[in-house]
């Protein structure tokens, strides 16, 4: 069993592989937090904890007359507002009464073999025998007796994962209201911290940021009811003196994709407060009597080999215990998309054209992007019509699909179902349906609005719509799409005192379609999107595989992207094209080789017009796909290692992949400054076996001088020169 409790002295412990996790209903009740790090034995680890009458700090009044006992200063799991705590806390209520003082004292608990689910919302699962995992509900009552919370964890021994969600059921004869609720709460009792965090914008999202953590609160965090491009909800703690490859870090993944906050206060004490959540800016959340509400789970893992291993640990979890269902483990189609082949400027004849070429390269998917329905030859119309337009096309999507799938290919469409242009049918006959607040003119972006997904009505019109056209024809692969943020919070399907509910009961509407999208349409590959990468996050990945990482297909300016993203998701989940040069969006040449080797490290495809690339191209994306196809295991399943950061290197940008019983590697190089005359460089190598040779090249070396030595690097001749080197261990040679 992961879970020890020991009942004389209410100790929990929760143990993975390789990390451990500590929690201790005191004396009073308070559930102190005591570890999280290392594994050891189960030795009680409050004994760190010191006591000091400490002025300013108070003491709750079950503490008598000691002054020692502040819940100002103690580490605690789930600390709550007006508690006597003034550090950020986890839980504010609103009780009927008006007031927000709240105390939760330790209940009871439970302890399950295998991993809770949780109802509505994405969690990780356990579903073979090589994933042992218990769950722990720890029940703490609030001391006011309107409500319960249940503390839940999940604990994924051989994964080295540990969940935590947090359900909160009213007992009391009134409504209560949430106003704030965090999954996660760590207190350290130490503050030497520097804190990791992904930051960006539409075309350059999730750059690597890593900065000590000083007093105060320092926070991340989404208002635009998406998980955005402007922050990732995944955060790292670690040493200062952490790298990749050494020292203590710790890792937080909320499997959310809404408003979201993630922060970490360094107080008074020099202790340190990690709390990851809701954003609870466009959130207040009405329970009513018997009602429970689950706030979303949070993923947490500890390396003690440094930042690559923490990474490592999150890929192997969401690889194969977040994402679902057939696409999980089965190889998945080189695709073309159309898009920035043609954008909105095609028809039937057209596209059956572009799939014609793609498919003598060696193409498995052809997708057809934005433009195919209703009035749409710009994005300004036509949002919200699910109806084929077979005028534009010339013929009907059945025809279209059967002419692409008699070429060998199979056939994908764009959505974005939760858009809506004032220019459509759809608008003209449902205003009501979309966010607008009353007596507010609504805020535009691209041109279109939203419909309120927080409303069964609405999504049950857009589901059936969706699934008429997915009938119609012979359709493998779904783009969902999501072209803005959020605005105008406001239902009109809800009363006054429930529109802070808005926002969630939106994602939770994504979340309940997506749902009976892939129950109804099991085999379909869909791949999630928002204007590239604004909703990359551990929530949509437990309903859609892959996410479109940035809708910016510039090789080198994806090297940063691609990093940023490995800290927290596997390259299986991160969509990435070969797309034409001069890029669309930079207007940067880059070899078609390194186009394909940063598109290789991920779902790999092309998005291209491929009329327009030569001969000689031809020959070499046909060559492309194939070397692809050779490595695809060795990408998407074996180990990912980042060898350099491209943003602090000026020579060569390198990673690599490596078997899991590392038997071969890829090593992958992109020359970012070409000098004449220049030094020689070596790239030390990681994850080989140290006692075994390894040939490169015809070239035999041993596998600890690789990674001690390095490899002696070619010399580039081009701008932005590639290379792909395959490692192949002497024995399987
Ligand atoms: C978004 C997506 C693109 C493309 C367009 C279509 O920007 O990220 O890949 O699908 O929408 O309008």
């Amino acid at each position: 069993m992961a879970i020890l409790f020991d009942s004389t002295s209410r100790l929990f412990t929760l143990k993975t592989n390789h990390s451990m996790y500590q929690m201790k209903a005191d004396r009073y009740g308070v559930l102190l937090h005591t570890w999280f790090g290392m594994k050891s034995s189960a030795f009680d680890y409050s004994y760190r904890i010191s006591y000091a009458d400490r002025g300013f700090s108070g003491n709750p009044y079950d503490a008598e007359d000691d002054r020692t006992y502040s819940l100002d200063v103690l580490p605690q799991e789930f600390p709550t507002y007006g508690s006597g705590d003034y550090r950020s806390t986890a839980l504010k209520i609103r009780y009927p009464d008006g007031t927000s003082a709240c105390e939760l004292r330790y209940l009871k608990h439970e302890i399950n073999e295998g991993k809770y689910s949780l109802p509505g919302l994405p969690a990780i699962y356990a579903d073979s025998a090589d994933t042992l995992s218990d769950t722990l509900i720890i029940t703490l009552e609030d001391t006011r007796h309107m409500f319960y919370v249940h503390l839940y964890y999940g604990v994924m021994e051989g994964l080295d994962i540990i969940t935590r969600a947090v359900c909160v059921e009213n007992h009391s004869e009134a409504d209560i209201y949430i106003e704030n609720i965090q999954s996660a709460c760590i207190d350290y009792l130490h503050g030497n911290f520097d804190l990791h965090t992904f930051y960006g914008r539409h075309v350059k999202e999730r750059n690597y940021q890593r900065a000590p953590l000083t007093h105060g609160i320092q926070s991340i965090g989404s208002t635009r009811g998406t998980s955005s491009h402007q922050y990732n909800p995944f955060l790292i703690l670690s040493d200062r003196d952490t790298t990749e490859d050494h020292g203590n870090c710790y890792g937080f993944s909320l499997l959310y994709s809404g408003d979201f906050l993630g922060s970490a206060e360094l107080d008074q004490y020099d202790q340190t407060r990690l709390l990851l959540g809701i954003h609870p800016d466009n959130f207040c959340f009405c329970i009513k009597p018997q009602e429970r509400f689950y706030a979303p789970e949070t993923a947490m893992a500890y390396s003690c080999h440094g930042l690559g291993e923490l990474s490592r640990i999150f890929h192997r979890t969401y690889r194969s215990h977040l994402c679902r269902g057939k696409w999980t483990n089965e190889r998945r189609p080189v695709l073309l998309n159309a898009w920035e082949g043609v954008y909105f400027d095609f028809d039937g004849k057209k596209l059956v054209q572009m799939a014609k070429d793609a498919a003598n390269l060696g193409v498995e998917l052809f997708v057809m992007d934005d433009g195919w329905f209703g009035k749409r030859d710009l994005d300004v119309s036509g949002l919200g019509d699910w109806i084929v337009n077979e005028e534009k096309l010339g013929c009907s999507l059945l025809e279209l699909s059967d002419a692409i799938h008699d070429l060998g290919l199979q056939f994908g469409i764009w959505f974005e179902p939760e858009g809506i242009n004032e220019d459509s049918n759809l608008y003209r006959t449902h205003p009501d349906w979309v966010l607008k607040v009353p007596g507010k003119s609504p805020t535009r972006s691209r041109l279109q609005l939203l419909l309120d997904f927080s409303r069964e009505d609405v999504r049950d019109y857009i589901f059936t719509h969706i699934c008429k056209v997915l009938d119609s024809a012979r359709i493998e692969y779904l783009k969902w799409d999501l072209n803005r943020s959020l605005a105008d919070l406001y239902s009109a399907a809800l009363p006054a005192e429930r529109q802070g509910e808005v926002m969630h009961r939106y994602v939770l509407g994504l979340y309940d379609m997506l749902e009976k999208l892939i129950q109804r349409y099991p085999d379909m590959l869909i791949e999630g999107c928002s204007g590239g990468g604004g909703r990359f996050d551990a929530g949509m990945l437990y309903y859609t595989p892959q996410i479109w990482c940035s809708d910016d297909t510039d090789a080198i300016e994806r090297l940063s992207i691609q990093y940023g993203t490995s800290f927290g998701y596997p390259v299986s989940t991160m969509g990435s094209h070969v797309s034409h040069c001069p890029n669309e969006q930079t207007g940067r040449i880059a070899p078609l080789h390194t186009r394909a080797t940063v598109a290789m490290s991920g779902t790999f495809g092309y998005e291209l017009d491929v009329n327009k690339i030569s001969e000689e191209e031809k020959e070499i994306v046909k060559s492309q796909i194939i070397e692809f196809r050779k490595y695809y295991s060795l990408i998407q399943y074996g180990n990912y290692y980042r060898l350099t950061n491209p943003d602090q290197t000026t020579a060569y940008h390198g990673w690599e992949f490596v078997a899991a019983d590392g038997s071969e590697a890829l090593l992958c190089l992109v020359a970012l400054q070409i000098h004449p005359n220049g030094p020689g460089y070596w790239m030390r190598l990681k994850g080989l076996k140290e006692d075994s040779v390894y040939v490169i090249d015809g070239r035999e070396y041993p596998g600890d001088v690789l990674m001690n030595g390095g490899l002696l690097l070619p010399q580039a001749t081009e701008e932005y020169q590639s290379f792909r080197i395959h490692i192949i261990e002497k024995s399987n040679f």
